[in-house]
């Protein structure tokens, strides 16, 4: 059986071709960056036209790609929430537009619940249950995964994700769009220690994350409160990578410290983590050090399975064992859902 798979939650535009032996014949991802890059974030509006100039070309790429017809598609599968509500829009029109034309079956993915079954597709084990950690560009996430269709939400971000923070703070220090690859950069030349930002939460029961107070944190490193934040081309290359140091190393303290709380409260002695923010090279050496210490098994999503892709939707193939499709006037969900 061979499932079409559509992402388009966000700023890329991808699809793939996955057979239910979670096989992938074809992936194709085609990525805004350029388009955002200006803005310094993702414009909602310019967002959701680029994907509808590319979607049927993506989609036409990933069938070529795979050596398969569109009518030996037996299921089409696209992300429905969470996202951006334009973005999410494009991506279910094709979808339905897809399973009428070749008269086959709707399935639904939520995004979240694909980037922790990343790690399923990549590990090729059974990964559940365990605890899924999703830390992105939108979210900061951690699940109780009993199995692939029951996610439960054990906690959240309480203002900025992760990836947010890391875009921000790289423009503060005029590091470019997006901000997490070229952040890790700079943070390589710079020292970790080099400013003691808030780890908020690090010594609290709750599973909950905030970001906004370390990222105001480093805007007074960078300006003192009352002045004006400088132009990032006058910034001192070394209180910049000492800035960016002292972040990502924040940043990741917090991640690594809530995500193994997680697994103690959940009883479970797996943890899968997936996300833009999951490609962070510091965090993967950290997680995977502190979890061998602790004798909890790790999964972490590769990094070209990490940052948005349609692979990872691949979890439909999960739903559609279990009969679950949807009729034909499915809507969006854009905002952050229960689970
Ligand atoms: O999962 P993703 O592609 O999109 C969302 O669903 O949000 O995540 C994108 C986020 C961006 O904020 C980007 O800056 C961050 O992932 N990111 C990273 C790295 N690569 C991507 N953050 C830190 N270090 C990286 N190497
Ligand atoms: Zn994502």
């Amino acid at each position: 059986m061979k499932l079409l798979t559509i992402e388009s939650t966000c700023d890329e535009t991808a699809a793939a071709v996955v057979t239910d032996q979670l096989e992938v014949l074809s992936a194709v991802v085609a990525s805004q960056d350029n388009l955002h890059r200006r803005f310094g974030g993702v414009v909602p509006e310019i967002a959701s036209r680029a994907h509808l100039e590319r979607m049927l070309p993506v989609i036409d790429e990933t069938l070529k790609r795979a050596g398969v017809r569109l009518d030996e598609i037996d299921a089409v599968a696209v992300a429905t929430t969470p996202g951006l509500a334009g973005s999410l829009l494009m991506g279910l029109a094709a979808a339905k537009a897809l399973c009428v034309a070749i008269d086959r079956p709707l399935v639904a993915i939520n995004h979240l619940h694909a980037h922790v079954y990343a790690c399923r597709i990549s590990s090729g084990v059974d990964v559940f249950p365990c605890v899924g950690l999703v830390v992105s560009g939108g979210h900061t996430s951690l699940y109780r995964c009993l199995d692939p269709l029951d996610f439960e939400l054990l906690g959240g971000t309480t203002d900025d994700a992760a990836g947010e923070a890391f875009d921000k703070v790289a423009s503060m220090l005029g590091l470019g769009f997006p901000g997490g690859p070229a952040l890790q950069r700079t943070a390589a030349g710079g020292n970790p220690a080099a400013f003691a930002f808030p780890r908020s939460f690090l010594h609290d029961d709750r599973l909950q994350f905030s970001f906004s107070g370390l990222k105001t944190a480093v805007r007074y490193a960078i300006a003192p409160p009352g002045t004006p934040l400088p132009d990032p081309t006058t910034l001192d290359p070394k209180l910049v990578a000492d800035v960016a140091a002292s972040f990502q190393q924040a940043v990741v303290d917090i991640l690594v410290a809530k995500s193994l709380a997680a697994v103690r409260t959940s009883g479970f002695g797996t943890l899968c983590v997936g996300g833009g923010v999951a490609a962070n090279g510091p965090f993967r050496e950290r997680i995977t050090t502190e979890c061998q210490a602790a004798g909890i098994t790790l999964h972490i999503a590769p990094l070209k399975l990490c940052t948005d892709n349609a692979v990872m939707g691949a979890i439909a193939v999960e739903r559609l064992r279990a009969g679950l499709v949807e009729d034909l006037d499915l809507d969006i969900t854009p905002g952050l859902v229960r689970s």
